[in-house]
């Protein structure tokens, strides 16, 4: 039903973007979206404890409202890090500060939150862990490449990428399997019929998905060397991927 345009998602008729409408449904709506979302993030924090040594530096690209940086401080480990999480929606930003705030951290942990376009930083500092759920999905193909090749020159020898994508499967009949199941798993989050097509609209020219071979061509091209799936629901993928 169209009823109030500020709070219902269902209106988004145009391309989707992550603004402050969505950013204040965003916790709700990221769960109602992906399929086993916090199980997802506790896998990725805790496969983050095998490449976390003290005074590591993390980088979290497209940290929404800093889901993921919350289960990071939840690990029972005593390592020493720091985590920048940049996101380009300054609603986002204001809500990861406002809940990391809430959270008391051990002493040794450092997290700050940034507005930043992450095509647009020239150079990251050297990290030993650079995580992503679901930002290279919206990056065009030319841009998850140079943000590859950036990734890559910054991570340390033996560091790692951690990486939760979309991917289209290369098989048309799996394709339309995985896509009809999320469907499936969209309805079972109440989501209404209107609802779940008019997101489905709205996405059509702001996701750019590969293959899971373009993907694995992808990193080789910049400088990856090992690869490995740590979790696969329909066509949502999490990988770790290493230099060395
Ligand atoms: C699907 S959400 C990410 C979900 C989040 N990582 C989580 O774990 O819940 C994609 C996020 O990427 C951000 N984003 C998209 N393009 C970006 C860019 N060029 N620079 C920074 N953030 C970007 C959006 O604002 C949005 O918050």
């Amino acid at each position: 039903m169209l009823k109030n345009k500020s709070k219902d998602l269902s209106i988004v008729e145009n391309t989707w973007k992550f603004d402050d409408n969505v950013a204040n449904l965003f916790d709700k709506h990221v769960r109602q979206s992906i399929p086993h979302y916090d199980e997802l993030q506790n896998y990725l924090a805790s496969i983050a404890e095998w490449y976390l040594k003290d005074n590591s530096l993390i980088y979290d690209l497209g940290c929404s409202t800093g889901e993921t940086a919350i289960k990071l401080t939840k690990l029972s480990i005593d390592t020493k890090f720091s985590l920048f999480g940049y996101d380009q929606n300054k609603k986002m930003i204001e809500l990861a500060k406002k809940k990391i705030k809430k959270i008391k951290k051990k002493g040794k942990i450092s997290i700050q939150f940034k507005k930043k376009d992450i095509l647009k930083v020239k150079k990251f500092k050297k990290a030993n862990l650079f995580y992503s759920v679901l930002l290279f999905p919206f990056l065009e193909f030319k841009e998850k490449n140079l943000l590859l090749r950036k990734i890559s020159s910054s991570l340390e020898h033996d560091g790692a990428l951690i990486c939760v994508d979309k991917i289209r499967s290369t098989n048309s009949n799996f394709e339309d399997i995985f896509n009809q199941l999320y469907i499936d798993f969209k309805v079972r989050q109440k989501l209404s019929h209107e609802e779940i097509i008019k997101k489905a609209k709205s996405l059509r020219s702001s996701m750019y998905l590969m293959s899971e071979k373009q993907i694995i061509d992808l990193l080789k091209k910049n400088g990856f060397k090992n690869f490995e799936i740590f979790f696969r629901c329909f066509n949502f993928i999490g990988y770790i991927a290493t230099k060395n």
